[in-house]
Order: structure tokens, then sequence, then C-alpha cells
């Protein structure tokens, strides 16, 4: 990935979200770390253009996300912290393959690419389930399923191992290991990050920490309990 903020900040209203920061990502592992409020979402949303900065730019792989927001959105996929919300059908299988309905494929083309990433994932049993018959960790994995099929380079993933127990914390912890995407995951989960290449740590709307995992764990816990 190649992530630029030049000075880019985000108010809402008179509220400072994320103050003005400059900086570039480049690594295939970014960790986001952060007490509640810090400005994590907003800084993840300003990077595939959810979010505009109010002040300074923000581009990514030289794509701006004002300029260029569409293509933006296609380079970047963004998993929300209650990924229930972004599945928009109720079959698994139906809501994987609707990114490339989209797109006008023939349906034997969509039937071989939603087997493709079903396989890909290994979550080949939930494609007939129903949505709000699975588990939050194999949610996850469907939301991941929905979001690649239609090729990002990016993904974001906001608190994905949020409220799961630790056997669907591990499906999520193995599949995010093995995906070909770059990655920027937010979480309070800290080993989660153990094996990232980066991690930013945020605090009142300020870029705190830009350091390696363990370091920012340290800084984070000090954060916390002072
Ligand atoms: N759409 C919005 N409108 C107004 N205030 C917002 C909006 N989004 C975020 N904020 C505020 O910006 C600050 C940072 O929020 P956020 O980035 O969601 O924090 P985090 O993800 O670290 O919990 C918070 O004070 C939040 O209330
Ligand atoms: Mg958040």
């Amino acid at each position: 990935m190649d992530i630029c903020f030049s000075q880019a900040g985000a108010q809402f209203e008179n509220r400072v979200a994320l103050h003005p920061l400059s900086l570039t990502l480049t690594e295939r592992r970014i960790g986001i770390i952060g007490l509640n409020g810090s400005g994590k979402t907003t800084f993840a949303r300003m990077v595939n253009g959810l979010t505009k900065p109010t002040s300074g730019t923000v581009t990514v792989n030289g794509l701006d996300t004002v300029k260029d927001d569409a293509a933006v959105l296609r380079q970047v996929g963004f998993i929300f912290q209650n990924p229930q919300n972004q599945i928009i059908l109720p079959i698994i299988r139906d809501d994987i393959a609707f990114g490339l309905k989209n797109r006008r494929m023939d349906k034997a083309a969509i039937d071989a690419a939603v087997d493709t990433t079903l396989q890909r994932l290994g979550i080949e049993h939930l494609a007939t389930r129903r949505a709000h018959e699975i588990s939050g960790g194999e949610l996850q994995l469907a939301a991941l399923a929905a979001l690649t099929i239609t090729g990002p380079k990016i993904l974001i993933m906001d608190e994905p191992t949020n409220q799961l127990d630790l056997k669907n914390r591990a499906l999520v912890e193995n599949t995010m290991a093995g995906l070909e995407q770059d990655l920027i995951v937010i979480t309070h989960d800290l080993p989660l990050l153990a094996s990232f290449d980066r991690v930013l740590g945020f605090h009142q709307g300020h870029l705190h920490a830009d350091t390696s995992p363990g370091e920012a764990i340290e800084l984070y816990k000090k954060l916390a309990l002072s």
C-alpha cells in the first residue's frame, strides 16, 4: 500500500476528531490502537474516503480520496465494527455475489467467483446460511468474502475480534494472516497485532505513537491504566 496523509485532519462542526497529521504508510500490516473516541475510526474512514479531510489531503496509491473517490473505494474495502449492518442480502451466497452482479457479469462467472472466494476463506459451509443465524466470527468472514470478491488491494477492519469467543477469534486471526490484501486493523485485542509491521496509537485525536507492536502495546497499557 501507499497511503499518504499530508496535514490531513477531520473536524465535525466544532469538534476535532483528528488533528492534522502527515505520514506515509507502505507496510502490509498496520495496526491502530487507542482509547474509545481517540480518532481511530475517523483515521481509517479517511483512508477510503468515507470521511473527507476538512484540512489537507489523503492519497491512496496516488489517488486522492476527494477527487478520485470512486477509484479509492474500489481499492480499499472497509469492514465495519458491526458487520451485520453491511450484509445486504439474507443468504450469505447471494450477499457475496451482490458486488459482482452490479458489474453485469454473467451468472456462471459470478457463481464460479463466489465458489473460489468461499473456498479461499474456508467458508463453503456458510454459503446457504442466513446472515442472522451465523456466529460473529463467521459474520466477519462472510463480510470479508463479500468485500474481497470485488478485488480491493487494501482492507480495513474495525475491531474485527470484538465480542468474539476464543474459537471465533482464532478463526478470524488465522484468516487475516492468510489474506493477500494489505491490512489496516483497528483493535483493542493487542495480541492480534503481535506480528504486524507497524502500529499507530491515537490519543485525543492526535497520533501519539508510531512504532513496533511491542512498544505501542506498552505505551497503550500505560495510557489506559494511568
Ligand atoms: N460523524 C461524526 N460527527 C460528529 N462527531 C464525530 C463523528 N465521528 C466521530 N466523531 C467524534 O470524533 C471523535 C473520534 O471518534 P472516532 O474516530 O469514532 O473514535 P474511535 O474510533 O477511536 O473510538 C469522538 O469524539 C467522536 O464523538
Ligand atoms: Mg471506532
